[in-house]
């Protein structure tokens, strides 16, 4: 048992950076004598805002630096954590627990061609695992970011994705499901983007993270390109309390997502959904 999973420790917020109309990202310090925050992408923290409640965010920023971390925070009109959360300022404090659960196999895959196919607020947790694979350029083959928002504006990480849209040392390839005059690029879900690409199914492994119906119809056409249910890792969304595998909240049939997961193979996400439609 490590202290920091279940004791909040106060991180002071450094930087809030307004990202779209109802999400922000917090870069968050914490104090030169605490552990900080050594994770692996795919990997959570639980966010508490004094006097109002705790909830589970991913970790956007780069695993190289522990003591500054960053999360994108939607808010949910009456959330009861991220309506506080969204009125903090600079210099205020947050408790923090993590990292939590079990992120990304990225060491396991080191030699692999890596796809990262993230939609919506899945972005942030696959935008640390970008930053780990540039730290380690030459560990990887080829490394492809695919990015699906609803509109232009939709989009997190605006700047990144620029910067890494014209860099030599990734792909990446955004889709908006509904484009505007200003906008010049793809136009359509995430899935159309996946059936352009040319992969190499003997070395390639897929992150997903993103809502439930852009991953059925993407697992889809990598099968049809030859990839396994176990060469897909998919990171999944379910309603969490502690976080740390006590109190029940988010079990799938013999899996504690917090626990466990968040991140599983395909295989498993098709056997926990096979549960839930069952009951
Ligand atoms: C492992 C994990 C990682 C996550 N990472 C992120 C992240 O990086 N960024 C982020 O913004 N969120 C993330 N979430 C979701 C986030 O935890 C919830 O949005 C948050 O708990 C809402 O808290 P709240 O107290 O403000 O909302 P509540 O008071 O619990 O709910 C307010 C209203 O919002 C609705 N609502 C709450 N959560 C969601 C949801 N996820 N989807 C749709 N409707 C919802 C509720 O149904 C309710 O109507 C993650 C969740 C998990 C489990
Ligand atoms: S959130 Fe409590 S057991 Fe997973």
């Amino acid at each position: 048992m490590r202290l920091e999973d279940y004791m909040p420790r106060f991180a002071q917020i450094e930087d809030i950076r307004i990202e779209t109309d109802t999400e922000k990202t917090f870069t968050m310090r914490l104090p030169d004598d605490d552990p900080g925050m050594v994770f692996t992408p795919g990997q959570f923290i639980e966010l508490s805002v004094l006097g109002a409640g705790e909830a589970p965010f991913g970790l956007a920023s780069s695993p190289a630096e522990t003591h500054v971390f960053q999360s994108t925070v939607r808010r949910y009109s009456a959330g009861v954590v991220t309506v506080p959360l969204h009125r903090m300022q600079v210099g205020d404090f947050v408790g923090v627990r993590g990292p939590l659960g079990n992120g990304f196999p990225l060491k396991k895959h080191a030699g692999d061609d890596i796809l990262l196919i993230a939609g919506g607020l899945g972005l942030p947790t696959l935008r640390a695992a970008v930053f780990y694979l540039l730290d380690r350029r030459d560990e990887y083959g080829d490394i492809t970011l695919l990015y699906g928002a609803r509109t232009p504006q939709d989009r997190l990480y605006k700047h990144d994705l620029e910067t890494w849209s014209h860099s030599p040392l990734l792909q990446c390839y955004q889709t908006v499901d509904v484009a505007d005059e200003n906008w010049d690029g793809e136009a359509g879900y995430v899935s159309q983007l996946v059936e352009k690409l040319q992969l190499d199914p003997e070395k390639t492994s897929v992150y997903m993270c993103g809502p439930a119906v852009m991953i059925n119809p993407v697992v889809e056409i990598l099968e049809r390109m030859g990839l396994t249910d176990e060469q897909m890792y998919v990171n999944m969304e379910a309603h969490m309390k502690c976080g740390v595998g006590k109190c029940g909240h988010c079990l799938i049939r013999d899996k504690y997502v917090c626990l466990d997961g968040p991140v599983f193979t395909y295989g498993e996400v098709k056997q926990m959904q096979q549960f839930q439609d069952a009951i």
